[in-house]
């Protein structure tokens, strides 16, 4: 939201944090949403600092390890994710937590009578970019009861941290999007982009091109397509690729357009897992006004068969993301 002019003067908006937001909100569980965020919250609090520091304190680089999903480990996934854990367990309120960083769902047993949600997250999106010093993000997904694995439609909220030249939390609890930047001196998430909408249709699009050759013939059409000259219908778009799910997708956005990871020949269900990547951001997306799907089908709708399951993502502008799957049903060339 920008500045308000009155009467001559400029006024920036009256600050409201991000816990005043949600119990603001009037939602019978405002208080316990409000308990789990604020512990979000801290843990992207620390985890931004760790980041800042990482390069002086020996944090960067892998630990030699791969994980369930046969990636390459990061120092810093693995020690975010402790961190996002046991900020979880402290509420009291969770019962189960599925993380990428973790083999299998876990069980958290200090809960006790109180526990009612499950967690699921990425501590750390993009961690490619982490030795370069470039932006990655946490993704969280919160659902009731103590079942790992649910669809996208059962999300009580979603969100990202964002760790850019700020720290911006964008969050929905099913009632449209709004973003919360930390104040680095009050320490705070102050409301700072309020009720995200998305534009309709967008000229920009994000995709590893690199895996082109690899792609299905549809997905090539469509984003040849999106190259053609054309200037009745904005082409050609501009390309923009950070391969953090999180800063390609913030950006998409605030600014419209559309964001692929398509299958490929090696990769059958594409790259981005259902539960903690493409459910929450497809949340995201279409509490903004916009749309997720695989190409086929919409992303909230899948049940998950387990915990880790890949599906293919196009995510952003609706009319963008219908044009995509025109492309990839064939029903466009
Ligand atoms: P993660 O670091 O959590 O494994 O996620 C990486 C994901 C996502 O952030 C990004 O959009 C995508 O992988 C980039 O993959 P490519 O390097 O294959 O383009
Ligand atoms: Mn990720
Ligand atoms: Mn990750």
């Amino acid at each position: 939201m920008g500045p308000v002019v009155t009467a001559g003067r400029v006024m920036t908006p009256a600050p409201i944090t991000l816990v005043e937001h949600v119990k603001k909100s009037g939602r019978p569980d405002a208080d316990d949403l409000a308990v789990l965020l604020t512990q979000i919250a801290v843990a992207g609090k620390i985890i931004a600092r760790e980041l800042a520091r990482a390069a002086l304190v020996g944090q960067l680089g892998t630990t030699g390890e791969t994980n369930v999903q046969g990636e390459t480990v990061k120092k810093l996934d693995v020690w975010a994710n402790a961190v996002v854990v046991r900020a979880m367990e402290e509420t009291g309120l969770v019962t189960t937590v599925v993380s990428e960083e973790m083999d299998a769902p876990l069980r958290l047993t200090k809960t006790g009578a109180r526990g009612r949600y499950v967690v699921c997250f990425d501590p750390v999106d993009g961690s490619s970019n982490l030795d370069v010093n470039g932006i990655v993000g946490t993704i969280f997904s919160i659902r009731h009861g103590s079942d790992a694995e649910q669809p996208g439609t059962a999300q009580v909220a979603a969100g990202y941290i964002m760790y850019g030249p700020s720290t911006l939390m964008v969050l929905t609890t099913g009632d449209g999007v709004d973003g919360f930047t930390l104040g680095p001196t009050i320490g705070e998430f102050v409301r700072s982009h309020h009720r995200i909408r998305i534009p309709a249709r967008g000229r920009i699009y994000s995709v590893n091109e690199g895996n082109f050759s690899k792609w299905e013939p549809g997905v090539q059409r469509y984003v040849e397509y999106l190259r053609g000259m054309d200037r009745a219908t904005g082409r050609p778009y501009t390309a923009r690729y950070v391969g953090s799910l999180v800063a390609d997708l913030h950006r998409t956005l605030l600014e419209g357009g559309i964001y692929l990871y398509p299958a490929d020949a090696g990769k059958s269900d594409g790259k981005l897992r259902l539960q903690y990547e493409a459910a929450p951001m497809g949340f995201i997306a279409e509490q903004a006004g916009g749309s997720a799907s695989t190409g086929r089908e919409r992303i909230m709708t899948i049940e998950p068969a387990t915990p880790h399951q890949r599906v293919p993502l196009v995510i952003g502008s609706s009319e963008d993301v219908a044009l995509a799957e025109d492309f990839i049903a064939g029903r466009r060339r």
